[in-house]
């Protein structure tokens, strides 16, 4: 079955990156897809070294378990990072996160081609588009698909536990989802 990886960016144990991926996911498996949420809590995420041990091993070999996560999405056909933000950008784990994924794939066997899906980007006032665009980067260079929905991937949530609230936002997060498992169901 085909498998799309949710990768959230925060460290928070109650997060609303989390909860916002978790609506996403729900909507990709109504689908039929299946969907798997992987975390950067509690991890030290390294930036790239830019050593090319990549290209040799096949992986990563900075040793903070991102390797792990690698893996996960080389056998997926999706893929969805989501960043809280930070000072009108996306917390650095994430874009570290997504430096090493992107050179790991174009140094092996690129697992990312055609891969599917598209940024979230979470914040309680402001930043969230230029997060977007941040981490809207990684996709074409990578020759990956981001789908679109009827707003960008966007949420306003400060608090814990807020992001629900913010209905309208919801709303464009269960289209996209939806949208992720249909191009990669080619049901459009
Ligand atoms: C260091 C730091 C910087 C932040 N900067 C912003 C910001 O620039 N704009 C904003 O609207 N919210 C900002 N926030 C709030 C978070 O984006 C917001 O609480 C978000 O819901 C966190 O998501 P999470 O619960 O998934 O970690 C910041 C929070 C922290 C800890």
């Amino acid at each position: 079955m085909a498998k799309v990886i949710l990768l959230s960016g925060s460290p928070r144990k109650k997060s609303n990156t989390v909860d916002v991926l978790k609506v996403c996911a729900e909507a990709i498996e109504a689908e039929g897809v299946e969907t798997e949420i992987v975390t950067l809590r509690g991890m030290k995420i390294q930036s790239c070294i830019a050593c090319g041990k990549c290209a040799e091993k096949g992986n990563c070999i900075l040793n903070d378990g991102l390797d792990e996560i690698i893996e996960k999405i080389r056998d997926a056909q999706g893929f969805i990072p989501a960043a809280p933000v930070y000072f009108g950008t996306a917390r650095a784990d994430i874009m570290a996160a997504l430096q090493r994924i992107g050179k790991v794939s174009r140094g092996t066997d690129r697992f990312l081609d055609y891969m599917i899906g598209g940024p979230i980007a979470v914040a309680r006032r402001g930043g969230q588009t230029l997060t977007l665009q941040e981490m809207t980067m990684f996709f074409p260079i990578n020759n990956m698909v981001i789908v679109g929905s009827n707003y960008w991937n966007m949420v306003f949530a400060g608090a814990e536990g807020t992001a629900l609230d913010d209905v309208e936002s919801i709303e464009t997060i269960k289209l996209f989802g939806k949208n992720v498992a249909k191009f990669i169901n080619k049901d459009y």
